[in-house]
């Protein structure tokens, strides 16, 4: 099973009143990279990586409803992943398949809501419809917030926020001077999600792929060496604390 919020129980760092240590974070962004080294490193097919990649979700998501977390955003696909070889764009359609018919019930059960950033669409039809299913079930669910990215890409959310504003403006209905960050910030796939607090990246690479640029403006960023197909509850733990250690500013003093 995924999920057990009977055990939930906050990570061992508070809040301080007053700024000071950062706390724990209700959101936290997973930008889980190097399924394809670890299976390398194994002599396997880049499918081998991925699967252990979904295993590590499974573990992941489990441990983050143990600490508490309120809302785990997972980049699962990349507006420029598509750039892959088709075999490997099926193969991981295909999982995502599996992992919905494996995990749906369970998540549902378990007063989980699944929401996707980025153009679903895009893939094959049964796909882009079993997660529509899978989102129109969970709906209405309160508890943890399951957030997937798939056929994400900041730029590409950008662009399509500032489409909408400006057919805003050209229908006349939007003032320009009226375009602030947080009218820019209601357009976007993130728009009623808690602010990112924490965004990690497995695999020793640093940097963010087009990753939630707009949303991360704040966020704490932790970079491990660790492939995503062996992270695990200790290594979200390990963020966790570094997280909570960080003194946040936000600009101020
Ligand atoms: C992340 O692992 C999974 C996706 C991008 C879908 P990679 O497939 O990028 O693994 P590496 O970076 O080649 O090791
Ligand atoms: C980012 O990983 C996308 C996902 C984890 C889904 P990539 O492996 O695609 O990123 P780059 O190509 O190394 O920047
Ligand atoms: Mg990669």
């Amino acid at each position: 099973m995924i999920f057990s919020r009977s055990r939930a129980s906050r990570v061992p760092v508070s809040a301080p009143a007053g700024g000071g240590e950062a706390g724990a974070p209700r959101h936290v962004a997973i930008i889980m990279d190097g399924n394809g080294r670890w299976a390398k490193a194994r002599h396997l097919p880049r499918i081998a990586g991925h699967r252990a990649g979904a295993e590590a979700v499974r573990r992941t998501l489990r441990a983050a409803s143990k600490f508490g977390i309120e809302c785990v955003t997972l980049y699962a696909f990349s507006s420029e992943n598509w750039k892959r070889p088709e075999q490997e764009v099926a193969d991981l359609t295909g999982l995502m398949k599996q992992f919905i018919r494996a995990e749906l019930d369970e998540m549902h059960r378990n007063n989980i809501r699944l929401r996707i950033i980025g153009d679903h669409r895009a893939f094959e039809p049964e796909a882009a419809a079993m997660v529509d299913a899978a989102v129109a079930r969970t709906a209405g669910n309160d508890g943890f917030t399951l957030v997937v990215a798939l056929n994400y890409g900041a730029q590409d959310e950008l662009a399509r926020a500032m489409r909408t504003l400006g057919a805003q403006v050209k229908a006349g209905t939007l003032d320009p001077a009226e375009i602030r960050p947080e009218l820019i910030a209601a357009q976007l796939d993130t728009a009623d999600l808690p602010p990112l607090d924490l965004l990690i990246r497995s695999s020793g690479e640093q940097r963010l792929s087009n990753f939630l640029l707009w949303q991360a403006a704040y966020a704490e960023l932790y970079f491990t060496e660790t492939l995503w197909p062996d992270f695990d509850e200790a290594s979200l733990a390990e963020a966790l604390a570094s997280f909570g250690q960080r003194e946040r500013r936000f600009g101020g003093l």
